[in-house]
């Protein structure tokens, strides 16, 4: 087999498995009990609203998506139909019953709007040669996305059970987290069989668009980003907004800036971080 179909069979797989061993979470299995409510909605409460929203926006991240990739290779039609977009609605859909059961207003996701970026990317996807460019720039976003909802929820799973909420840590947090990583590993198998066979000059453009349009998950204006800062706040990620940044970039490091020796995080990606950290203390000061 050549390294094209290999990888290509490897995606097969993976889609398969996860279809089969992580069918979307059971709303019956859920417990929302919170044995202190305040105390529980005090500390995380923003951060249940912020990642509420964005899993329920994976509705618009759909349309996004068929507009960069008109004409997306059957895998991945698969992954985001079949896999991907039922788990993640139900994460979403979990995680706002918890907030709204606490007290808190339901989660406000935009599910219809595309950016002016998405309608450029739009446009220029339909161009046979930025077909391949559109969808590493959309395996990239995939990577960093689902990189940071592995973490984040890795420290959410931590806090919850230090405070003793078993049941939400038990029913919520711990089968949502367990999807996560699945989805992390098909933005990056995607991601290396591509850029491997990505001309120089399609590569390039790949670097100065990124470059470019990079955002953390679910920031798409100034009161998000600082929403966005405030999560790390809470999740105590702002003490290494580097370690962080460079966590969730790894492998595009590797792929993207492998001939930059001695980098250790892609400059726009520690920048977003480190710009939402700061937007989040000037609100909280004002
Ligand atoms: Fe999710
Ligand atoms: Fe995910």
């Amino acid at each position: 087999m050549s390294p094209v179909s290999l990888n290509e069979a490897r995606l097969v797989d993976h889609v398969d498995r996860l279809g089969l061993e992580h069918p979307p979470i059971d709303l019956a299995s859920v417990d929302y009990s919170v044995r202190r409510p305040d105390v529980f909605n005090e500390r995380f409460g923003r951060v249940l609203d912020y990642m509420a929203r964005v899993e329920l926006e994976v509705d618009r991240n759909v349309i996004e998506l068929t507009t960069l990739l008109p004409d997306p290779p059957e895998i991945d039609r698969r992954f985001y139909a079949d896999v991907w977009q039922p788990q993640e609605i139900q994460h979403g859909l979990i995680l706002d019953e918890l907030q709204i059961r606490l007290g808190r207003p339901g989660a406000e996701p935009d599910l219809t709007s595309l950016g002016v970026k998405m309608r450029i990317l739009g446009a220029v996807a339909h161009l046979d040669a930025f077909q391949d460019v559109c969808r590493m720039l959309y395996y990239l976003t995939g990577m960093a996305t689902e990189r940071s909802a592995v973490l984040a929820y890795n420290l959410l799973h931590a806090g919850v059970v230090e405070m003793g909420e078993t049941a939400v840590a038990e029913t919520i947090v711990a089968p949502i987290r367990r999807q996560e990583p699945g989805h992390y590993a098909f933005y990056q198998l995607s991601a290396r069989g591509l850029w491997s066979q990505l001309a120089a000059w399609q590569k390039w453009m790949v670097r100065r668009m990124r470059s470019l349009s990079f955002a953390p998950v679910g920031a798409n204006n100034a009161q998000q980003t600082a929403d966005f800062g405030d999560m790390l706040a809470t999740l105590r990620i702002d003490q290494d907004v580097e370690g962080f940044a460079g966590q969730i970039s790894r492998v595009e490091r590797e792929l993207l800036w492998a001939h930059r020796r001695g980098l250790k995080v892609p400059p726009y990606v520690a920048r977003a971080f480190r710009d939402a950290v700061d937007l989040a203390h000037l609100r909280r000061a004002a």
